[in-house]
């Protein structure tokens, strides 16, 4: 079974909406897949998802509001096959934990291959309303196409 792990700064908006579309996508599809979220901060650590990240997941039937933030830490290196960071800040952070080439390898951009993006989700913390709303279908189409479903 894959075990991949998004990770984002804060682990409160970008990487549990990943992880939560893909476990939605996972139950939906029958998914072989395990799945988790680290943010590369510690700022809030334990704490749920942004309420405004659980809000608009919730319209579209995607429940956040049990994950819960952690800190990103070298044994996920050996815990996970894929580690999808959500931009190049959070992907160099991440790179700079690993120690064997191997675990380097383990690690991408999320949205590696779209232009239209420079290869980042944007962090729609300090954003409106349409940027959560935004940023929920560009993760949930990239989920998508990473499990299969989907090309774009
Ligand atoms: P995330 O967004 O990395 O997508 O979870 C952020 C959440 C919190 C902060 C920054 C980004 N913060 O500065 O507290």
């Amino acid at each position: 079974m894959q075990k991949i792990l998004f990770v984002c700064l804060g682990n409160i908006c970008r990487s549990p909406l990943a992880e939560g579309i893909m476990l939605h996508l996972k139950s939906k599809h029958n998914l072989q897949l395990e799945i988790d979220s680290a943010g590369t901060a510690n700022y809030h650590v334990g704490e749920a998802p942004d309420r405004r990240t659980i809000a608009n997941a919730k319209k579209k039937g995607v429940d956040l509001s049990s994950l819960r933030a952690r800190q990103f830490s070298a044994i996920d290196f050996e815990n996970f096959d894929k580690i999808y960071a959500m931009d190049k800040n959070n992907f160099k952070n991440i790179l700079a934990l690993a120690k064997k080439e191997s675990h380097k390898n383990k690690v991408s951009l999320f949205l590696s291959g779209e232009p239209s993006y420079e290869d980042e989700v944007p962090d729609p913390y300090y954003g409106t309303e349409s940027d959560f709303e935004n940023v929920f279908w560009l993760v949930y189409e990239k989920c998508e196409q990473l499990a299969g479903i989907k090309e774009l």
